[in-house]
């Protein structure tokens, strides 16, 4: 070993000893004839000080940031009222008497050191030299926080008797709805492998093989347009199981998830709650509800049901309470019917709490306090129960939309929700929880056939498969995600097993028998010779860790990620390629066109 002790790891019990660190300068300074370093490496920082009379030091007046040393020396306390307490190491220092110069480095393109505005880094800066950006403190703890909560999310799948399989890169194209990548074969010119949008009928087949329970940190790749939470190239935390209902899934992924939160955070979190997705879409207006705060949907259509306001009358008339938002000024209010009209609505009623309301003095049924523009179109009855209706008290503000389409309506109050209530940070606090029982297709599309919410093999509720042709909209499904502070974590669900009911799903999508047994007829063969009841589940790794990260892009968390038009700046990829690669693979390229 090069080093006794790591830069960073230094601390009061090493004083006394001699000790000999290896890093890269993050500052030099000189003082009257002193010369003081700080030495960064993967743990930290430490000072080391060269006195005029150190054998080193007209080294080390050459040195520059990012060059690299070893330095020998003992450790010792600082100096009365030189203490550093924003260093972990800032109780000590280290007197050298060698220093070795290991690198020399070109200055960098940017600061490492966070103090000096690294955080207002360029990203295609960054990317492009993503090895000094890893450098940088954060991101060297983001990506050993990556590393911890994988691990123990490993541990405990090994601990339930999981058995990880690597399932291939170079295949065919899996249906998760995103688009392929495609690679072509030299062997088989005019052939194309798809690189996996994920394992999903691998580990299907691996259940009809026996294997029992399967998982696999796996990477998987969509060519999809890129988002903060969405790379081309990404890693789940992919698993399977036989002769289990949904329930046993969902227990074998708390655990996991539990563990690697507490890896990370040391906290260890109480069983997750669970609500059905029309449960989430009516009280949150959402299928991933951020459960951090209130803000809920109340269904008002009952106040308004005989009113003579025409743009509730006959609509779903949904609002939320905004806690001490009474004051918002004429403008903001604009600003938030221009996103709900954006959103779809026809419009955004507004009803400002303003003075004392029932309960709190005022008469039963008082209105002299409440304030909307529809004041004059709706019964003071109708206001006071409206304002009953959502709990507001003064100083608060009512939203409401009607619309004929209660699902549109609650779409819109939930974005309005997370507009105005949605907490700051991404990772404070924490809450997670399970929207079970999705519909099994989330709409019709325009070729007039159902779209599936989640893939194809999904199971439906046994009541359900006979209304399948009939009302595909009103067919829910075995099928259930994690979300985690109003993020998608993952999905899973019960699959079906059962060839016929798969063929008869798959030719309501338009899949008809031969193109089935094109796509996926190796996944219907294998379940002629005995699959078992089984279901699954993938959450993403990259998101998870950028939550408990604190991180609200991905990309901090992914030691090599792409950027937003799917490049890397690092390598230039994609690039093009050699005329004589081309042709091995039978490729001939066209113009683009302008
Ligand atoms: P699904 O498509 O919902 O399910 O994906 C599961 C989880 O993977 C993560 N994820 C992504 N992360 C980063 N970038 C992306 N482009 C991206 N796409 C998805 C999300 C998501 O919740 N085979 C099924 C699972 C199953 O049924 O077992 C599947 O892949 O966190």
């Amino acid at each position: 070993m090069m080093r006794t002790h790591y830069a960073g790891a230094l601390r009061a019990e090493q004083i006394g000893q001699t000790v000999t660190v290896c890093g890269w300068v993050a500052h030099r300074r000189d003082h009257g004839g002193v010369v003081f370093i700080d030495l960064r490496d993967v743990e930290g920082m430490v000072q080391i000080v060269l006195d005029p009379s150190a054998d080193g030091l007209e080294a080390a007046k050459r040195l520059r940031p990012e060059w690299v040393l070893r330095v020998t020396g003992a450790v010792r306390a600082r100096p009365d009222g030189t203490v550093n307490l924003d260093l972990i190491t800032g109780e000590v220092e280290i007197g050298a008497v060698v220093l070795e110069i290991l690198a020399e480095a070109e200055p960098p393109p940017f600061p490492i050191d966070e103090r000096e505005g690294a955080a207002n880094v360029d990203d295609n800066l960054r990317l492009k030299y993503r090895y000094l950006d890893l450098r940088r403190p954060r991101m060297a703890r983001n990506l050993r926080l990556r590393h911890q909560m994988v691990s123990a999310i490993r541990r405990t799948m090994d601990d339930q008797g999981f058995t990880e399989v690597e399932t291939p890169t170079l295949t065919r194209s899996t249906p998760e709805g995103a688009r392929d990548f495609l690679v072509p074969s030299r062997l088989q010119p005019h052939l194309f492998y798809a690189l996996p949008q994920s394992p999903q009928l691998f580990k299907q087949l691996l259940m009809v093989a026996g294997l029992d329970r399967y998982y696999q940190v796996a990477r998987c790749w969509r060519d999809e347009d890129l988002r903060a939470d969405r790379q081309l190239d990404f890693t789940q935390l992919d698993l399977e199981m036989s002769f289990v209902d949904q329930d046993d899934v969902m227990t074998a992924v708390e655990l996991a998830v539990r563990a690697g939160i507490s890896a990370v955070r040391g906290v260890e979190l109480s069983e997750f709650p669970r609500i059905t997705w029309d449960e989430a879409m009516s009280r949150f207006g959402s299928d991933k509800p951020d459960m951090r705060f209130g803000m809920e949907l109340h269904d008002v259509s009952g106040v308004f049901a005989a009113t003579g306001f025409n743009a509730f009358k006959d609509k779903a008339v949904l609002a939320i309470g905004v806690p001490g938002r009474g004051d918002a000024s004429r403008s903001q209010l604009d600003g938030w019917t221009d996103r709900a009209k954006a959103l779809g609505a026809a419009g955004l009623v507004w009803m400002r709490v303003r003075g004392p309301v029932s309960g709190d003095g005022a008469p039963e049924g008082s209105v002299a306090g409440l304030e909307s523009p529809v004041a004059k179109f709706c019964s003071a009855d109708e206001l006071a129960a409206l304002r009953g209706a959502v709990g507001v008290a003064e100083g608060d503000l009512v939203l409401v939309i009607a619309d004929a389409d209660r699902r549109k309506a609650q779409q819109v109050l939930g974005h309005l929700r997370l507009d105005l209530g949605k907490p700051e940070r991404i990772d404070e606090p924490l809450a997670l929880l399970w929207v079970t029982d999705f519909p099994l297709f989330e709409a019709i599309g325009a070729d007039g056939r159902p779209v599936p919410a989640h893939h194809p093999f999904t199971q439906a509720h046994e009541a359900d498969w006979d209304i399948l042709e009939a009302d595909p909209l009103a067919v829910r499904s075995q099928a259930y995600d994690l979300v985690i502070n109003g993020i998608e974590l993952g999905s899973g669900s019960v699959r079906i097993h059962q060839r016929e009911r798969q063929q008869r799903v798959l030719s309501l999508l338009g899949i008809g028998p031969e193109l089935a047994q094109d796509r996926f007829g190796f996944l219907l063969d294998a379940f002629r010779y005995g699959a078992p009841p089984h279901a699954g589940f993938a959450f993403g790794i990259d998101r998870l860790a950028m939550v408990l990260a604190g991180e609200t892009s991905l990309r901090e968390v992914i030691a090599f990620p792409k950027t937003q038009s799917g490049g890397d700046p690092l390598t230039e990829a994609p690039a093009a390629v050699d005329a004589e690669q081309l042709a091995a693979l039978s490729i001939a390229l066209r113009p683009l066109k302008k």
